[in-house]
């Protein structure tokens, strides 16, 4: 049988991994992959489909899987999946894994989102969405005047802006800086010309991805995953800009049986319902961004994939059968679905090159002592790597994270480290606080 897997990270890679560890006999083709998929066995890179967003670039894709007799698409990233590459695949009979370009709005447009929660009760944080400037602006003075000293407020751009989309302001200065960023300057384009302003929540971040399984005129079914904790600062304690994830960690260990007993009736399953009464055709994989405060939970945001790097952290954890879950969410049978998880925590930190999340240097060879690394039983997923001549270079920020299964999080923490230390490259940094 012949998977394709879109997309190009740690995520990608560690899903044609455990791919590849359900069945042997499948071949998994990667568009464009990465180092790290080019060495996996039984795995090959298709670096002519890098475009997997534009029409061209779609209509290449979906020509490749057919003459490649393709059985199952799993799209990555959520350009792809906004641009609408399931309406295309699916209009062509291929079976592909991921919402449609309608049921995408709801990583794709913060407002479309907001108003889905709003609409069917999903607790989230209040917000008002505005399209004019000086309404923004008018909203940022009151919302500062009305609430006390030391309050945020959250400046959401609407659009999708590769994690460059939200600013917690601090006080009104940086609310109305982060206002003309978007909306006046148009730094994000089309982007940020729309703004949702949110109330800021404390909490701790909590992530869950879930399975769907929601077809127009049919009742849908939704299945979570353990959850699992993404450390998004660039420096240890949470010091530092944002980046695309320094590293995860599964399960979070504060995330307990009432906290998720909470997240399942206030947003888990009344987003279900929200699917089924709007008809959304989602039949692939969602991601709650939960904000969790004295296990009360909130939606900060969804995404319409899996997370990157909580899919690196949750693989180890699996015990089931990837490419049978995938089948049957497309297929139903998603309900008696064996869910299981294996005992013990993971450990993901990210090893980044010198200069993330700005410029960074590339083309450094990656070198790792094999024997050392083998000690650890962790696993290592690459990222912006290249591979040439049987060694790997550096070609990205985040190059790469291992992921380390422990008896608990102590022993897994231990063993990425242990990992890490193993491996080496010119300007190598990595946060030594994940886990
Ligand atoms: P989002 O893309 O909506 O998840 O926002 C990116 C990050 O901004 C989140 O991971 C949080 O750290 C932070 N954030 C977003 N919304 C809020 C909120 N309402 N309160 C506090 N922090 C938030
Ligand atoms: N880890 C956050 C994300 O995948 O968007």
């Amino acid at each position: 049988m012949n998977i394709l897997i879109i997309g190009s990270g740690g995520r990608e890679h560690a899903l044609a991994w455990k791919i590849r560890q359900s069945s042997a006999s499948v071949k998994v083709y990667v568009a464009p992959g990465n180092g790290g998929t080019a060495e996996e066995p039984n795995c090959e890179n298709i670096p002519a489909c890098a475009d997997t967003v534009s029409a061209d670039g779609q209509e290449a894709l979906l020509a490749f899987a057919r003459r490649e007799e393709i059985r199952l698409t799993i799209v990555g990233p959520e350009a792809s999946l906004a641009a609408g590459i399931v309406d295309r695949f699916r209009a062509s009979g291929m079976a592909i894994v991921g919402p449609d370009k309608a049921a995408a709005r709801l990583e794709a447009s913060k407002s479309f989102a907001k108003s889905f929660m709003e609409k069917y009760g999903v607790r989230s944080a209040q917000s008002r969405t505005f399209s004019d400037y000086g309404e923004a602006l008018r909203y940022t003075a009151e919302y500062f005047r009305r609430y006390p000293a030391g309050t945020s407020l959250v400046v959401k751009a609407d659009g999708l802006a590769a994690g460059k989309g939200v600013v917690v302001a601090k006080g009104a200065d940086e609310a109305v800086s982060a206002l003309g960023f978007f909306m006046r300057d148009g730094s994000l384009g089309e982007s940020g010309k729309r703004v949702v302003l949110e109330d800021f929540l404390p909490g701790r971040e909590v992530s869950v991805l879930a399975a769907v399984s929601a077809a127009p005129g049919k009742p849908g079914i939704i299945a979570p995953f353990i959850s699992a904790r993404d450390h998004k600062r660039r420096f240890d304690g949470d010091q530092g800009p944002n980046t695309g994830g320094m590293g995860a960690i599964a399960p979070a260990p504060d995330f307990s049986e009432s906290a998720r007993q909470d997240f399942k009736t206030a947003i888990l399953e009344p987003t279900l319902r929200g699917m089924e009464q709007e008809g959304l055709d989602y039949r692939g994989f969602i991601f709650f961004g939960l904000m969790v405060n004295h296990d009360r939970c909130y939606l900060l945001e969804y995404n319409v994939r899996l997370g990157d790097p909580e899919t690196q952290s949750l693989v180890p954890l699996m015990d089931f059968d990837i490419t049978e879950l995938c089948s049957r969410l497309l297929n139903g049978g998603l309900k008696d679905f064996p869910l299981a998880w294996k005992r013990g925590a993971v450990c993901a930190p990210a090893a980044v090159a010198a200069g993330y999340p700005g410029n960074c240097r590339r083309g450094d060879e990656i070198t790792i002592r094999s024997q050392e690394f083998a000690q650890t039983g962790a696993l290592i997923f690459f990222a912006g790597a290249e591979s040439a001549g049987g060694k790997r270079y550096t070609a990205g920020g985040r190059v790469l994270t291992v992921s380390a299964l422990g008896a608990d999080p102590r022993d897994a923490k231990e063993r990425a480290y242990k990992a890490l230390r193993s491996i080496s490259f010119e300007g190598m940094d990595y946060r030594k606080d994940i886990g």
